[in-house]
C-alpha cells in the first residue's frame, strides 16, 4: 500500500543533515524539510542572512540555501514540532568513537542516536519512517526498534507505530553537492517494503531508479562501514608504498598511474597524501574492528586495526623527514604551514594529520604560521589545545624564552619571510599558484618545500633554488 508522504524532519544539522536535506529540499519542492538540532548556535548560522556564515562549507551549498530556505526548507530547534508533523524522520547526529566505558577507543558512542530514538518515541503521531542516516554498528536499527517499542509509548501504543530503514549517506565533505547530486547509488536497507518504497519515491525525483538499492537491513548497515573501510585502505596501501618509493627510487605518483590502469584496480584514492583524516574513516573502521572482536574474529580485527596504525604511522613520518632534512632540529625555525583543513575545499578539521604533525613541530620547538583558507583561527586553536602567539609578539623571540615551538595564524600568503621551511598538507587550489622564485627570495638558507600532497610544480620549485621533498619521490 502507498504511503503517502508530505513532511519530513531531519535531527541533526551537521555536514550530513544540513546538505543531504537541502538537496532533498531542491529536487522535492512539493514537500517540507524541517532540520532540527539541539545546538542553538548551529541553527542560528543556518538561518543566518549572511550566506557566508552557514556552518558548514561546500561549495554549491549556499545557493541551494538561498533558493530553498523558509519555502520548503526550514532550519529549527522545536524538535517536538518537526517530529510531530514527520511522516519520515531521518536521524542524521554524530556517531563518534566511545571515549570511555565498554569499547571505548573502538565503538561508536551511540547516547546521540539514542537521545534522538527517545524524541521520536515521545513525540511522534500515527505511523512515521525512521531512517538512519548517521553511520551505525550493525544490528543498531534493532536497538533503535526497541527504543521506539518501549514501555514509555506503549500508552500512545495505538495510535504510533513505525518502520526503521537504513539509508546510510555516501556523500564526501568538499564536494556533498555534487556526490548528492548525483550518488553512485543509493542504499536502503530495511523490512517492509512499503516503506522502502515511500523513502525510494523521494530519491526519485532526480536519482535514477536503477541506482537505488534495496537491501536487507543489516547489509546496508555493514555495507556502508565496508565502504569507508575500503576506501581508506587504498590510502594507507598507496602511503605504504610511498614510503618504499623514497627509498627506492620509485615515484609514487608513476607507480599510481601504472597500477590504477588496470581497470580491476581503478584509478581514485590512489594520491598519497599526510594520511586520511575526516570523522568517519578511523571511526567506521575502528567500529568494524570493535565488532569482529565481539564476535571472536580476531585475525579479521587486525587485519582492519592495521590501516589505521599504517596512518597514524605515516603521520609521525612526515614529521621524522622535516626534522631530518632541517639538520636534525626545528628549534626556533619558522615553518609555514599551508593548509589545516583535513582535505581541500571544506573547513572541517576533523581529524586532520595537520593537528598530530603541527603538535609534533611545537613540541620540537617550531615556530608555525598557519594558513588555512577556510579554517578559522579559533577552529586551529581547539584542534592544538595551544593558544596562539599574540599579534604583539611575531616570531622567535618568543621562543627564546619557552622550550617548545609556538604558532600563530596569519590570513593571507605574504608570510615566507625568513621561513626556513614551507609545509603543504591540504591540496588548496590557491596553493597551486604560489610564485616560488618570489618566495626562494624571501626564504632564509638552505630553504625547503615539503609537499604532502603533491601540487607544486617541482622543477620550478627546484629552479627557486629551494629544496624540495615530495610525499613518495624516491627520484
Ligand atoms: P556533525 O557532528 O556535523 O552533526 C551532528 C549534529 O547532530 C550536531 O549538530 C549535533 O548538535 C546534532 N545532535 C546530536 N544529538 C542530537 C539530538 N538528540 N537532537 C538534535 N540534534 C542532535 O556530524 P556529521 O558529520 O553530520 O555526521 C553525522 C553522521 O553521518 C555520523 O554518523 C557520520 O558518521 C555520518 N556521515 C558523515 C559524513 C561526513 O562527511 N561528515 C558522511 C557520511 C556519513
Ligand atoms: C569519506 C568517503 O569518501 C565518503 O564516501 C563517506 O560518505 C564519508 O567519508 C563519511 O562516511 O564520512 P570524506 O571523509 O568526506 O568522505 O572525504 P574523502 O574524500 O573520502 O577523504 C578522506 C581523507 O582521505 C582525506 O583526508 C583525504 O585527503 C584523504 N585521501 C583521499 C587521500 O589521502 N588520498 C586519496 O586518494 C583520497
Amino acid at each position: 500500500m502507498a504511503i503517502p508522504i508530505k513532511t519530513i524532519c531531519c535531527i541533526g544539522a551537521g555536514y550530513v543533515g544540513g546538505p543531504t536535506m537541502t538537496m532533498m529540499a531542491s529536487k522535492c519542492t512539493d514537500l517540507n524539510f524541517t532540520v532540527v538540532d539541539i545546538n542553538e548556535e548551529r541553527i542560528a548560522s543556518w538561518n543566518s542572512n549572511n550566506l557566508l556564515e552557514l556552518p558548514i562549507f561546500e561549495p554549491g551549498l549556499q545557493d541551494l540555501i538561498a533558493k530553498r530556505r523558509n519555502k520548503n526548507l526550514f532550519f529549527s530547534t522545536n524538535i517536538k514540532e518537526a517530529i510531530e508533523s514527520a511522516d519520515i524522520i531521518f536521524i542524521s547526529v554524530n556517531t563518534p568513537t566511545k571515549t570511555k566505558g565498554l569499547g571505548a577507543g573502538k565503538s561508536s558512542d551511540l547516547k546521540w542516536v539514542e537521545a534522538s530514538a527517545r524524541e521520536v518515541a515521545r513525540y511522534s503521531k500515527g505511523y512515521t519512517i525512521v531512517v538512519e542516516k548517521s553511520t551505525l554498528p550493525v544490528r543498531t536499527a534493532e536497538v533503535i526498534e526497541n527504543i521506539l517499542n518501549s514501555a514509555e509509548t506503549i500508552s500512545k501504543r495505538e495510535e504510533i507505530s513505525f518502520d526503521v530503514l537504513s539509508n546510510p549517506e555516501f556523500l564526501s565533505e568538499g564536494t556533498a553537492i555534487k556526490d548528492l547530486d548525483n550518488p553512485d547509488r543509493v542504499l536502503i536497507g530495511g523490512n517492509n517494503k512499503d516503506a522502502m518504497i515511500a523513502l525510494s519515491n523521494l530519491y526519485k525525483a532526480w536519482v535514477p531508479e536503477e541506482k537505488i538499492l534495496f537491501t536487507n537491513i543489516w547489509s546496508s548497515e555493514l555495507a556502508k562501514l565496508t565502504s569507508n573501510a575500503f576506501l581508506a585502505q587504498r590510502i594507507s596501501s598507496i602511503n605504504s608504498i610511498s614510503a618504499i618509493c623514497e627509498v627506492t627510487g620509485a615515484d609514487v605518483r608513476e607507480v599510481s598511474r601504472a597500477i590504477g590502469k588496470d581497470s580491476r584496480i581503478g584509478s581514485k584514492f590512489l594520491n598519497s597524501s599526510p594520511g586520511f583524516g575526516g570523522s568517519c574513516f578511523k571511526k567506521d573502521i575502528l567500529n568494524l574492528v570493535y565488532l569482529a572482536e565481539y564476535f571472536g574474529l580476531d585475525e579479521v580485527a587486525k587485519f582492519w586495526e592495521s590501516v589505521v596504525d599504517i596512518n597514524n604511522w605515516h603521520r609521525g613520518r612526515i614529521t621524522k623527514i622535516v626534522i631530518k632534512s632541517l639538520f636534525g632540529t626545528i628549534a626556533q625555525k619558522k615553518i609555514i604551514i599551508l593548509g589545516f583543513a583535513f582535505k581541500a575545499n571544506t573547513n572541517d578539521t576533523r581529524e586532520s594529520a595537520a593537528i598530530k604533525i603541527c603538535k609534533d613541530l611545537i613540541d620540537e620547538g617550531a615556530e608555525l604560521v598557519i594558513h588555512d583558507p577556510k579554517v578559522s583561527p579559533k577552529q586551529i586553536e581547539n584542534d592544538l589545545e595551544i593558544s596562539p602567539i599574540p599579534k604583539s609578539q611575531k616570531g622567535l623571540e618568543n621562543t627564546l624564552k619557552n622550550k617548545s615551538g609556538e604558532w600563530r595564524y596569519s590570513k593571507n600568503l605574504d608570510i615566507f619571510e625568513s621561513a626556513h621551511a614551507v609545509l603543504i598538507l591540504t591540496e588548496w587550489e590557491i596553493y597551486n599558484n604560489i610564485n616560488w622564485v618570489s618566495v626562494a627570495k624571501k626564504m632564509s638558507k638552505p630553504s625547503w618545500v615539503f609537499d604532502s600532497r603533491s601540487i607544486v610544480n617541482a622543477a620550478e620549485v627546484k629552479k627557486a633554488g629551494i629544496n624540495l621533498w615530495r610525499i613518495g619521490d624516491g627520484t
